[in-house]
């Protein structure tokens, strides 16, 4: 089997905490031999053009550290606050300063000059994510001819969208460089052939078109999972049982109703907190019965608009209590900080009711893992934006639009009151298929589709 070399900005031991992805590639990496490439997290006064490595946990990890401007240009600036919000359909948000592109393409080639030396000819080339659009484009300058994926964990944006960022031909020619090109939706691959449309309506409107020769490149929607059974076993561990007999204990009997999200706008933390507002405005009954946690480790706090959605939510969530809370009840507890895997696993087990209502989301791997942590029998209840990624898979979810308070509202109702026969079908059914889109399957059927193998009968006999 040919060696696997994973790249992407973060690696795999650094801030922030390992999550499922990182966990699973490294097993699917351990098993193929190769390494795991990208930033250091450090900074260097230079450019860096060599890679150091390390093993971490039997690992290899190659790393170069970047210089301050460039990061600056290439994370904070291009890949932050123009990419992140403007596939995210936010080009309100969007903070477009043309150089950053430069410090956005520096740091791509950079990484393509550290990688070359240590590339082997029949290597497979996995990068991720939206920071390293341009890898395959220097990996290719610099006569690399493996066979390279790119997969994309945020949606892809709608034309219009994509067009309002700088230099976007460049990056869609970027994208045909690689062998192929995943994205985690239906959604997603929809929206990226709809650019070819939305080019040709430019045309018969008088404007001069970007034609994208697509070659041989294969663009696909392969939905990211989680590893539901680790998850499930991680929500009994002795860690989740004590962060779950601690809050139960402090909640009473009342009815959790729990979010777990990076602190970003494109998680519609202050719709959902409105939304909760509604619940305890319209249903007088439930005030003392039901309290909401929320929490929300800090994210990219360098940037503005995110120092500006922190500010929103701590409002939003004042305005809250100040309307509802006595003296010996609080309708909401707002965490700013980041939890073990473990608590997290045995916080979402306990709560009655999940909410994952971003206004837009790649997949949303928290879905998954508050289905996967659930006791099954007495499961909880998912209450699912309809934009995330997730909802394309999750159809017994209660499925609601963010921007709606009302319909938010309502399903966050049904779901503190929903009987236990229904909760206990509808879990049976989103945990299987948590188990059909698990992550193992994900990165399996990326790589054979990478590899140009046909798709597996299922039979590995
Ligand atoms: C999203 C992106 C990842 C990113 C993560 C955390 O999930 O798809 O690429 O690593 O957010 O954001 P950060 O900017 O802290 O890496």
């Amino acid at each position: 089997m040919s060696r696997l070399v994973i790249v992407s900005n973060r690696i795999p031991g650094k801030t922030p905490a390992a999550g499922g992805l990182a966990v699973a590639l490294k097993k699917t990496l351990a098993a193929r031999d190769g390494f795991w490439f990208g930033w250091s997290g450090a900074f260097a006064e230079t450019p860096q053009k060599q890679a150091k490595f390390e093993t971490v946990d039997g690992l290899r990890i190659g790393s170069v550290d970047l210089t301050r401007a460039d990061h600056q240009g290439y994370y904070a600036g291009f890949s932050n606050s123009i990419l992140w919000p403007a596939f995210h359909l936010r080009l309100d948000l969007t903070d477009i300063q043309s150089h950053w592109y430069e410090g956005y393409r520096r740091v791509n080639a950079q990484f393509a000059d550290a990688l070359v030396p240590h590339l082997r000819p029949d290597d497979i080339i996995w990068v991720h994510d939206y920071h390293l659009i341009p890898l395959a484009t220097e990996l290719r300058r610099r006569k690399v001819g493996n066979r390279i994926g790119f997969y994309l964990h945020i949606p892809f944006p709608t034309p219009d969208a994509l067009s309002a960022i700088p230099n976007h031909e460049d990056l869609l020619k970027d994208l045909v460089a690689y062998d192929l090109v995943g994205f985690q939706a239906q959604r997603d691959l929809a929206a990226f052939n709809e650019f070819g449309v939305h080019e040709e309506m430019y045309r018969a409107a008088g404007g001069t078109p970007f034609h994208l020769e697509t070659g041989d490149t294969v663009f696909e929607a392969f939905p990211i999972g989680s590893d539901p059974e680790a998850f499930a076993r991680l929500a009994t561990s002795p860690n989740a049982q004590k962060m779950y007999r601690k809050v139960e204990r402090a909640m009473n009997g009342r009815g959790v109703i729990l979010g777990v999200d990076r602190l970003d706008y494109s998680k519609g933390l202050p719709q959902r907190i409105a939304a909760y507002e509604k619940l305890l405005e319209n249903n007088a009954s439930l005030r003392r019965a039901v309290h909401m946690i929320q929490i929300a480790p800090p994210s990219r706090d360098t940037i503005r608009e995110y120092q500006v959605i922190s500010d929103e939510l701590d409002s939003a969530v004042g305005r809250v209590t100040g309307r509802f809370a006595e003296p010996d009840w609080l309708p909401i507890t707002y965490v700013k900080r980041t939890y073990s895997q473990s608590s997290l696993a045995g916080l979402y087990r306990l709560a009655r009711v999940g909410l994952v209502t971003p206004l837009r989301d790649g997949m949303n791997l928290v879905a998954h893992e508050y289905i996967a942590a659930q006791n099954p029998e007495n499961p909880g209840v998912l209450v699912l934006s309809r934009f995330a990624g997730a909802a394309e898979i999750f159809h017994e979810a209660l499925i609601v639009n963010p921007f709606d308070a009302d319909e938010t509202a309502e399903a966050m109702r049904r779901a503190v009151i929903m009987p236990l026969e229904e909760r206990k079908e509808r879990w049976h059914s989103l945990m299987d298929t948590a188990r059909a889109y698990s992550v193992d399957n994900w990165a399996d059927s990326f790589l054979a589709a990478l590899a140009g193998d046909a798709p597996s009968s299922g039979d590995t006999a």
